[in-house]
Formats: structure tokens, sequence, C-alpha cells
């Protein structure tokens, strides 16, 4: 085994969400030789839970931080990073319509943040050999493109028209990686992925939040008529992407992923309750999301074609182990709506103003 020092080293940013700790938990088994650094604020959504079984990996190490403290940032840049992967975000939108001030914070100023780093500490030391060889992936959602018509799929061509604050703050931040791409020449990527699912998703988002609904004989909450239409992706499909992407990508290119599965809102809860065996009155429809975009869908041929990608999960099965997972880690859900974890668990939290 290589000595830690040898290794490579990855910043992941947001690595206790949903989606940040499927890529940290499938880097560490991918990357033998990568070291991990997990930054992330612990707001009510990032869990260190979730990553209970890999806090004593000696290849990996958390840091509770902001991605938008410059000093902090710095200090971690100055470590020597290999490359960084931005999940840290605010990203639930009614959240951004109750209270939109901590996504520009967060996602528009705390991207900036980081870019400045990628600037300082890649930039004028680098040999183009050395910056080619690192890389900044920017994970961004479908969302900054709008919403589609009955037809038609988001390409990387399609003209971002966000319609919340929440997608308004992530298209100022791939404007930001595209404007900091062509003004300096720095090794940046975007992704723009399509709804996912899967474990550990906090259950305030459509399907885990229709599981816990259900699973306690509580009212489930449709918006509107409840045919929006969601493009469904497996969380470990989307990581996959992710580290194609991230190796394979060409700085200052975007690529879309999604998995070709589109379906009404409505169709995904009457199929939660047929799976829990619980009967359809417990549908409520509700006053809808203002300004709800209809219909997502996307168009991931240029992953397919540039790296071979595939989703491996089928919508039945993905959605079928999804729901069992639910099921088995009610414990989880519990815990993390109280935060409860954080509470007790000091292992493998790192306060890296005090070294
Ligand atoms: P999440 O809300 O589950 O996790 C976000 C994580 O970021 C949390 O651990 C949180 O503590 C952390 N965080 C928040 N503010 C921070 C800050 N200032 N500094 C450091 N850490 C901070 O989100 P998710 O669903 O895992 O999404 C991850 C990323 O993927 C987001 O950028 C989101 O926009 C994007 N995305 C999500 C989806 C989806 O369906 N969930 C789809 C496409 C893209
Ligand atoms: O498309 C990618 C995006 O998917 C990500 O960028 C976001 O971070 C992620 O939160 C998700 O956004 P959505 O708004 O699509 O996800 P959400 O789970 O909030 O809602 C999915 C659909 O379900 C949407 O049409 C609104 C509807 N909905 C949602 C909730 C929470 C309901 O009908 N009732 C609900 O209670």
């Amino acid at each position: 085994m290589l000595k830690l020092q040898s290794m490579k080293k990855i910043l992941i940013t947001g690595g206790a969400g949903f989606i940040g700790s499927c890529f940290v938990r499938q880097t560490l088994q991918k990357h033998p030789d990568y070291q991990v650094i997990n930054l992330d604020a612990l707001t009510y959504a990032g869990n260190l839970e979730t990553l209970a079984d890999i806090e004593q990996n000696p290849r990996y190490r958390f840091v509770q931080g902001d991605i938008g403290d410059k000093n902090l940032v710095d200090k971690l840049f100055a470590e020597g990073l290999d490359y960084v992967i931005n999940f840290a975000a605010e990203s639930h939108v009614d959240r951004s319509i109750s209270g939109p001030e901590i996504f520009v914070r967060t996602n528009v100023l705390g991207t900036q943040n980081l870019l400045e780093a990628v600037r300082k500490y890649w930039l004028p030391s680098a040999a183009p050999a050395s910056l080619a060889e690192r890389k900044y992936l920017q994970v961004s959602t479908d969302e900054v493109y709008g919403s589609l018509g009955q037809d038609g799929y988001f390409t990387e061509e399609t003209p971002l028209q966000p319609n919340s604050p929440y997608s308004a703050s992530k298209a100022g931040a791939d404007l930001l990686v595209r404007a900091y791409f062509h003004t300096f020449g720095l090794p940046l990527l975007t992704t723009r992925c399509s709804n996912n699912y899967g474990p550990c998703q906090f259950p305030e988002k459509l399907l885990p939040l229709m599981i816990s609904q259900a699973l306690a004989n509580q009212p489930l909450p449709v918006y509107g008529d409840g045919r929006n239409v969601r493009d469904w992706l497996h969380v470990s499909d989307h990581c996959a992407a992710l580290d194609l992407v991230l190796h394979q990508g060409t700085p200052g290119e975007v690529y879309n992923i999604g998995g070709h599965n589109e379906k009404e809102n409505i169709y995904l809860v009457r199929l939660v309750l047929r799976e829990l065996q619980k009967p359809e009155t417990l549908i409520h429809f509700v006053q809808d999301r203002p300004g709800h975009d209809r219909r997502y869908a996307i168009d991931a041929t240029k992953m397919s074609r540039c790296f071979g990608w595939q989703p491996r999960y089928t919508f039945e099965q993905g959605i079928q182990e999804t729901i069992q997972w639910y099921i088995q880690n009610q414990s989880w859900v519990d815990s993390v709506k109280s935060g409860a974890y954080q509470k007790y668990s000091a292992k493998g939290k790192e306060n890296y103003g005090k070294l």
C-alpha cells in the first residue's frame, strides 16, 4: 500500500450530504491511492451518521467548515490538492422560496471562494503538465435550464433559464465556473444532473418524504395536480458518472447526466403506496409550489458518447431497493431529522482552525 504522503488528494465538499456521501464512499473504494478530505459545514442536510462506517479509514479526513471561509479553504489548498469536487450547496427548492439569501451565499459566493483558491494555488506555480492533472468539478443541476414543455430534452446547449432562487443560484455558480475557465484557463468542469434517488437522502425531498409519511400513515402532500415530471437517476449512477468526468472530462466542458426515467410525481407517489401496501386515501393534493417547473428531461448522449457511461440501475430495481432501504433504516431517518448523531459523535471530526 502507498504511503499517505505519496497519495493523490481529493477535496470533496458537501461530502456529508446525500450525493456527496455516496461519492466519498465510492472514491475510497475505487481509488485506493487517494486520500479523501471531506469539507462540510454540517448544515441540517449534512450528517456524519451517513459516513459512520468509514470514519476510522486512515485515507479519510473530515473537516467541518464552510466553503465560503477563505482562511480554511486556503489552508486546505495549501496542503496540495489534485482534485476538487464541489457538492456543497443549499439544495432544496422549497427552502429557497422561503429564504433565498443563504442560497446565494453558499451556492454562488461559496463556489466563487473555491474558484479563487483554484486560481491562487493551481495557476501561478503549476507547470502545464501538473495543471493538466488537476481538476475541479462543479456539481450542478438540470434545474438551471428551466422548464420543458411536453416534448424535448435539455442538452448542454440549452439556454439557462432558472426559475427558482435555488436554480438561479446554481446557474450563477455555473456561469462563474465558465468565466474562470475562459478568463484564467483553469481546469474546470461542470456536470448537470437530473433528480437523484437512493439511500441517505434527507427526508424533505419527494421520495424519502413520501416513504416516511406513508410509513407513519400520515398525509402525502402532492403539489398542484401531481403531473409535474422529473427524470430519476440512482445516486450511485450519478456518482459513477462524476468519477468519469472528473478523470476524463475536457476542461471548460459541461456534461448532462440523466437516466431517461421521466415520471409524473403522482406516479411515483402511487408506486410508494403500492410497495408499502398503504391506501391511496393518504394522498393529499395541496397548493402548488410557486414557480413550479413542469417537466425536466435530460439528453445524456454526450456522457455515453465521450465515456461510454450508462446507468446501471433500472428505475424499477432502484426504486424498490430504495424503498426497502428506508423501511430498514428508519432510525437513520429519525436521527438525521433530529440531528442527534452530530451531538454525540466527535469521532472523525476535525476543527481545522485549531491545528
Ligand atoms: P444535500 O442538501 O443532501 O447536501 C448538501 C451538503 O452540503 C450537506 O452535507 C451540507 O451540510 C453541505 N453544505 C451546505 N452548505 C455548506 C457550506 N457553506 N460549506 C460546506 N458544506 C456545506 O444535497 P445533495 O442532494 O447531496 O446535492 C449535492 C449537490 O448536487 C448540490 O450541489 C446539488 O445542487 C446537486 N444536485 C443535486 C441533485 C439531487 O437530486 N439531489 C441533482 C442534481 C444536482
Ligand atoms: O433536478 C435536480 C434537482 O432535483 C436538484 O437540483 C435539487 O437539489 C433536488 O432537490 C431536486 O429538486 P426538485 O424540486 O425536483 O425535488 P423535490 O424532491 O423537492 O421535488 C420533486 C417533485 O415533487 C417536484 O415536482 C415537487 C414535488 N413535490 C415535492 C415535495 C417535497 C411534491 O409534490 N410534494 C412535496 O412534498
